[in-house]
């Protein structure tokens, strides 16, 4: 007889469960991969069904993985606090990765080019990092959605199929953000000329870069349509969308190309609600192998 039968049977037991606790099946519980969504941020009603759909997908992408989101801006921070609604920063979101256990961090940008707001994120990222030294093993950065012709390709097709109302000869002008400084100008022309390869009817301009809603009528002036769409190229249909856009004042874009003689319809969808625009972010988040904590491969 060995002596764990002479033992009180709830010994054995209470033995049986810390074994057990020390198998690393009853510490898989613990997540060990975190995703860190990180947005301009937005306050606005109309970005829920983009934002929602966007967590969504990334959890079904990442099941095991502890998902946080973060917004960069601090204006929008500080309005959704005071509606009891708070969104963190992006310290904030990796303090609460590494309380949930996590150890390998994708930090997934949801801009649409690298520009001066993506450069802030990454730097922010990178500075956080430093002054918490060990606490992740890796922290991987995920590239903003347009990069490669790739990344143009695919969301030029999922944004074109988006706006299914639009019959044969009928235009699709999308407005862009675009940056003063010019930081993504030549992702911007890159990304107009894939949508010009898939479909010669695309135009394109943007709010704030170089190329003007002026530069966009004078395009349209040479070209044979009469009934145009517009669309905004940004991931939530917010402010922008809503008023520069598609607004009744005479100063919108649709209230200008009416006045140049267009018939003009609207399809006010952020592309954060179009799935084929969604899957190349989950794409680069899988993608990276950017680790902010190590020196950078070399070839
Ligand atoms: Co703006």
């Amino acid at each position: 007889m060995s002596h764990i039968q002479r033992l009180p049977r709830f010994l054995v037991l209470l033995l049986a469960f810390w074994l057990v606790s020390l198998s690393p099946a009853a510490h898989a519980a613990e997540p060990r991969e975190g995703l860190l969504i990180v947005a301009f941020g937005t306050s606005v009603p109309e970005a829920v069904p983009a934002l929602k759909a966007l967590d969504a997908d990334f959890r079904a992408a990442f099941p095991d993985a502890a998902v946080e989101w973060a917004y960069t801006s601090q204006i929008i921070r500080k309005k959704l606090a005071a509606r009891g609604t708070p969104v963190g920063g992006i310290s904030d979101g990796l303090a609460a990765l590494a309380r949930k256990g996590v150890k390998v961090v994708r930090v997934q940008s949801l801009h649409v080019m690298a520009g001066e707001e993506f450069s802030a994120l990454e730097r922010a990222v990178l500075l956080d990092v430093k002054a918490h030294p060990g606490r992740f093993e890796a922290v991987y950065l995920g590239r903003p959605l347009l990069e490669s012709r790739q990344d143009a390709r695919e969301v030029a097709a999922a944004v074109l199929k988006s706006c299914g109302g639009r019959a044969p000869g009928e235009g699709l002008v999308l407005m862009g953000h675009g940056q003063a400084h010019g930081r993504a100008d030549l992702v911007f022309e890159g990304m107009r000329r894939a949508f010009v390869e898939a479909d010669g009817l695309t135009f394109m301009a943007s709010v704030e870069g170089s190329r003007t809603f002026e530069d966009l009528a004078r395009e349209l002036a040479t070209r044979n349509v009469k009934t145009l769409w517009v669309q905004p190229f940004m991931i939530v249909a917010g402010d922008h969308a809503r008023n520069d856009l598609a607004g009744e004042e005479a100063d919108s874009w649709a209230s200008r190309l009416r006045a140049q003689g267009f018939q003009v319809k609207t399809n006010l969808l952020g592309m954060g609600e179009i799935a084929g625009v969604r899957a190349v972010f989950v794409r680069h988040a899988r993608e990276t192998k950017d680790d902010l904590t190590r020196e950078p491969v070399k070839p």
